[in-house]
């Protein structure tokens, strides 16, 4: 049988104009700094949602430092406004324990989420994903069809492998890939740059490490100072995601 949660996920994100998914194929490289900064900073022009898809480590509330706002119920769930950005995670639901979730119950939990908020009007959806191509991605592709990806990868090759590997999924599901970012950059070298144009992949920009990062966690205003802030300022300047 269908699950009926599925057809009303399309409902529930029906007024969400662009969906932007910000995934790697590796942990640690910043996914969950790029998609809260980003969400951060389209903010200050429009109407932004941030969704924390990482249910085994969520962190977006960490860095958004989400006090003591707690979604509001009424035919679904209303999330609650924080810094400015309509904000969802698992994170309300489980009271900063650990979640072990198995396969079975991600999808649960995911499918979840997906039906019952109630985002409103967006201009943008911007979702915090697990590392890799597990089940949460899978999902996600099965289940939102507009979604867009933004990928992000450190300066490592090896981590590098993995966007390869995420670009090829990505591309013969159709989905749209807006371009990749290269985070906490540390040399000068261009050869990530030189290998995501031989995948025919749009380089959005390099990223540096910035000590500042960290003692910006939990800081609306000094996220928006970061050097993580300032390429995305450039970006959406220059190219318009
Ligand atoms: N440009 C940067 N300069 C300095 N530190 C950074 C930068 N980007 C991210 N970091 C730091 O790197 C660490 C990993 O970042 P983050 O948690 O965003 O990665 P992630 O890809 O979401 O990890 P996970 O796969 O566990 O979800 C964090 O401590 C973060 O503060
Ligand atoms: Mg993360």
């Amino acid at each position: 049988m269908v699950d009926p949660r599925i057809s009303v996920i399309d409902e529930r994100l029906r007024q969400v104009s662009r969906i932007i998914a910000v995934s790697s194929g590796k942990g640690g490289v910043g996914k969950s700094m790029v998609a809260t900064t980003l969400a951060l900073t389209l903010a200050q022009n429009s109407k932004v949602g941030l969704f924390d898809l990482d249910f085994t480590s969520p962190s977006t509330h960490l860095i958004l430092g989400v006090k003591k706002a707690l979604p509001k119920e009424d035919k679904g769930i209303i999330p609650p406004e924080v810094n400015g950005l309509v904000y969802m995670s698992l994170i309300y639901y489980s009271k900063d324990q650990a979640v072990p979730l198995r396969g079975a119950d991600v999808s649960n939990a995911l499918i979840e989420l997906l039906a019952v908020t109630q985002w409103g009007k967006l201009d943008f959806l911007i979702i915090d994903m697990p590392p890799g191509i597990g089940d949460a991605v899978l999902d996600l592709l099965r289940l939102v069809k507009r979604v867009e990806f933004l990928i992000v990868t450190t300066s490592s090759l090896l981590a590098f492998e993995t966007v390869k590997k995420q670009a090829t999924l990505l591309r013969e599901l159709k989905f749209p890939i807006i371009g990749v970012l290269e985070n906490m950059k540390m040399n000068n070298s261009d050869s990530i740059q030189l290998e995501t144009g031989k995948l025919g992949l749009n380089f959005l920009a390099e990223i540096p490490y910035d000590p500042k990062v960290e003692e910006a966690i939990g800081n609306k205003n000094k996220l928006l100072e970061t050097m993580i802030a300032e390429k995305i300022r450039e970006i959406l300047q220059v190219k318009a995601l």
